[in-house]
């Protein structure tokens, strides 16, 4: 994506933690073509090489093998930047009920030591990765920024958590921090490989090899489904805005429409099937629900519109076929 018009200085050198990533590599990407200098840090837990090996010959890029939950990497990797955008952590509901200990250690210890780093090293602002999971039980739709429940999962604990301390880093030490919720993001390069994928690169995935993908449920459970587009923008009005009202919060990041599990069947289905027609005879298959899934998710965007000029330029329709368009030319 073209971030130019957002106007982001070039001049301002980048740390991006979780940069091997789906979300972190993008941005990489994004910013490093805006001219800015980008630092990377990971330790490639669930990142992979091939999503930064074109930036490694750019020379405003760096990249800094290292894990969040030293605190001495954290140190190192904010050594002369503005901002960070703080992406590492360890995603997905299940794995964190599967062992909620490592999930802990590095988004809740590992966010607490990027926190102390960045605010030792002086950044202007540090922006992070929050979560839509944050909402847990609450049934409030759509879901706007005041209201939660209680969490459902370890994983929401920890991303609840971030929140907690980036308040009290603002609060106490005067950091500038502001917490992106996302929901549920897909598009290029979004790993659609082992136990903890998400739902848009398994059934794309599924379907390209012509295997019924399988629904948890009945298909009926929805989501606020935000193209990774989508969320580069929001990055970057977070890190640039000088409203000095819309920092030490939080924000929806989504595109404020929600779409169940069988419509999005039928979406990639029609998609996949312009380059294989066969795809449109694959049908999906029903399981049993999952643990700690919440049944509809939608997410009112209006204060990220209000405070930040959010305008996301790119609804479910036009995200799928882009996203679909790039596992067809990149993984087929
Ligand atoms: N993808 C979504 O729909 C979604 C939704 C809500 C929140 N988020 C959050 O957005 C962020 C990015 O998610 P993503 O989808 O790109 O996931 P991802 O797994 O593709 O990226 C996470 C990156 O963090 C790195 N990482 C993990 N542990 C680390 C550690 N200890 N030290 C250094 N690096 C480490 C991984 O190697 C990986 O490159 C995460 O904080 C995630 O919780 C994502």
């Amino acid at each position: 994506m073209n971030i130019k018009p957002l106007k982001l200085n070039p001049e301002y050198d980048i740390l991006v933690t979780g940069g091997a990533g789906f979300i972190g590599s993008n941005l990489c990407a994004a910013l490093l073509e805006n001219g800015n200098t980008v630092r990377c840090l990971d330790n490639f837990a669930t990142g992979k090489r091939e999503n930064i090996e074109s930036q490694l010959e750019n020379t405003n890029f760096e990249l800094l093998e290292g894990d969040i939950r030293n605190l001495s990497d954290c140190i190192k990797a904010c050594e002369g930047v503005d901002y960070v955008l703080h992406q590492a952590a360890l995603g997905s509901v299940p794995r964190s009920i599967k062992d909620p200990i490592t999930s802990n250690a590095v988004n809740v210890s590992g966010f607490l030591n990027m926190l102390v780093a960045a605010r030792d090293a002086k950044v202007k602002r540090f922006v992070y990765a929050a979560s839509s999971s944050t909402y847990g039980d609450s049934e409030n739709m759509p879901k706007v920024e005041d209201i939660i429940g209680k969490p459902l999962s370890p994983y929401a604990i920890t991303k609840y958590v971030n929140e907690l301390y980036a308040d009290i880093f603002a609060k106490i030490y005067g950091m500038e921090t502001i917490g992106l919720r996302y929901f549920n993001v897909f598009g290029r390069r979004q790993d659609p490989n082992g136990a903890y994928a998400a739902v848009i690169p398994k059934f794309v995935m599924h379907l390209m090899n012509h295997e019924s993908p399988v629904i948890n449920g009945d298909g009926s459970y929805s989501r606020d489904f935000t193209y990774i587009d989508n969320v580069l923008e929001m990055n970057v009005r977070a890190l640039a805005s000088d409203n000095k009202e819309a920092i030490n919060t939080v924000y929806n990041v989504a595109y404020g429409e929600r779409t169940d599990l069988n419509e999005l069947i039928c979406l990639l289905k029609e998609y996949l099937s312009n380059f294989d027609p066969e795809i449109a005879n694959v049908n999906a298959t029903y399981g049993p629900k999952r643990q700690g899934d919440v049944p509809h998710s939608l997410a009112s965007i209006e204060k990220a519109k209000n405070l930040l000029g959010y305008d996301p330029q790119f609804d479910i329709k036009i995200g799928l076929k882009e996203a679909v368009n790039w596992y067809w030319e990149n993984l087929k």
